[in-house]
């Protein structure tokens, strides 16, 4: 089941171009396309006549030909050509989806239209601001649902065991953890005071010996993630304190858009605090986080086959007390707009 009245990854920028891309999102078959003046368009990616997915046809100017007999629609959807036809039959239209172009990303609004509203994109707190670095890679696709991938990501302690040669540590394994329920989502965080620091870190830091981290891992409905990883001196983290002149902020984006049940893609960028112009610190990063990323991968797409496969009941454990609560607000927010879907009919 999904949240339909939200924002979603559709691609990233470039990948949206003058040819007709599809994607699946949340089980709907879309195409994407940019107008001569570089609008992007998203329409329902089958011609009334047949069904023959529009990204078999071709863009004339701003409007997309069908493939197969020729129909045409222009950027809402509408059918303004049926060769052949003395008059256009009202119900030859397909449905078109609100997009919007931000943090390098095209976002698409799969519910009603009337309530999409840009300003309910995620907030990048520092987007555009010259101190920080962005590495961004290609995206991945899961071979699970989404919601173990935001199980995973309100998830710290994974990383003891998953990520043993880049974000773990020892602590990683012991150090209790906090969880905040917000209003847009669930927060799962901790300090690890006076711990080594962590392999993928350990070469970025500007300070030796042991560090004071924390992680904030928070998920929003309904399944964007930020990832902060805090790391200060050892003596001079903690909530209360102003930043130590040394600390290293890395902020990760996670996005992950469902294709259906059992598919998922993932967009993902990270923000630093240092280095903004380096390509080579960038190119690291990028590197060392899609290894780490694989990692999750196989794990994820194992459990889900692990699940599908179950016969005997899964175990819920003290550290999944976060995931479960943002899955139990989630359902309860898709079986709202369920209610209203129907009340509307
Ligand atoms: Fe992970």
């Amino acid at each position: 089941m999904f949240l339909k009245n939200a924002w979603y990854v559709a691609a990233w920028d470039d990948e949206v171009t003058r040819e007709l891309k599809p994607i699946t999102v949340l089980g709907e078959d879309v195409v994407l396309y940019r107008t001569g003046d570089g609008k992007v368009v998203a329409l329902e990616n089958a011609c009334p006549h047949r069904k023959l997915p529009l990204s078999m046809g071709r863009i004339k100017g701003d409007q997309v030909e069908c493939g197969y007999h020729g129909l045409t629609f222009d950027t809402t959807g509408t059918c303004t050509r049926v060769p052949g036809a003395e008059r256009i039959p009202h119900v030859a239209c397909v449905r078109s989806y609100p997009t919007e172009e931000r943090y390098g990303m095209v976002w698409i609004w799969m519910g009603d239209a009337a309530r999409a509203d840009p300003d309910e994109i995620f907030k990048v707190e520092h987007w555009g601001d010259p101190e920080w670095g962005v590495n961004r890679g290609e995206s991945m696709t899961l071979e699970c649902n989404y919601l173990y991938m935001t199980d995973n990501l309100l998830d710290p302690s994974h990383v003891a065991w998953v990520h043993q040669t880049s974000f773990g540590t020892a602590s990683c394994e012991e150090t209790p953890l906090e969880t905040t329920v917000n209003p847009d989502g669930v927060t799962v965080s901790r300090w690890m005071l006076d711990s080594e620091p962590a392999p993928f870190y350990a070469p970025f830091l500007k300070f030796s010996g042991n560090c004071d981290r924390k992680q904030h891992y928070e998920v929003r409905y309904p399944c964007h993630a930020i990832i902060k990883a805090i790391f200060e001196p050892s003596g001079t983290g903690g909530d209360e304190r102003p930043y130590h002149e040394d600390v290293f902020l890395m902020d990760s984006y996670n996005f992950m858009t469902p294709v259906n049940d059992r598919e998922t893609k993932y967009y993902w960028f990270q923000m630093r605090n240092f280095a903004p112009g380096d390509e080579e610190v960038s190119r690291k990063f990028g590197a060392s986080v899609r290894a780490a990323f694989e990692e999750d991968r196989v794990v994820l797409n194992a459990v889900q086959k692990g699940m599908d496969a179950m016969r005997t009941p899964n175990l819920d454990l003290k550290i999944d007390a976060g995931p479960l609560r943002f899955r139990r607000q989630l359902d309860r927010m898709i079986a709202a707009e369920g209610q209203t879907l129907a009340a509307a009919e």
